[in-house]
């Protein structure tokens, strides 16, 4: 049953500040839901204002489609999502972050072990062969034999 409050594509595009392609790929990855009216017309709940709001808070943090629609599928596309929900969901993001912190930090400290190195030597570069790993797979020309 069609609600006064339900919005069109154009309208939850406009209220959310995303394309209206974007909401129907958000709409075929499974991240929202809508329906089709007798017209044929896609509507879709208000609830999904805040589950786009998620999602463009979750990509401007870095997450990938991937990682959001992991996050989101405890939750049904069609559901509401709660304060508490919300929290739940970006507690989780923050480890995901911490971690990706953690490795971006450390690829830097690397990169300035290379800065005006210029080797880009198996044997020592720790961004070209991070942790000698072609070395862990044996002896001889690995790019090679692989
Ligand atoms: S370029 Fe020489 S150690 Fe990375």
């Amino acid at each position: 049953m069609i609600k006064n409050s339900d919005l069109t594509v154009g309208e939850l595009a406009a209220r959310s500040g995303v394309a209206v392609s974007a909401v129907h790929y958000y709409e075929a990855q499974g991240l929202i839901s809508g329906w089709r009216t007798a017209a044929n017309h896609r509507r879709y709940d208000r609830a999904m204002l805040r589950r786009i709001a998620v999602i463009k808070v979750a990509q401007s943090v870095g997450l990938s489609l991937s990682e959001i629609r992991q996050a989101l599928s405890d939750f049904p596309a069609e559901a509401k999502l709660s304060a508490k929900d919300w929290r739940r969901i970006s507690k989780g993001w923050r480890d995901v972050i911490d971690e990706r912190i953690r490795l971006l930090t450390l690829l830097k400290e690397q990169l300035d072990g290379c800065i005006g190195c210029g080797c880009l030597s198996l044997g020592k570069c720790p961004l070209y062969n991070p942790d000698d790993q072609l070395g862990q797979k044996g002896p001889g020309a690995r790019r090679w034999i692989e």
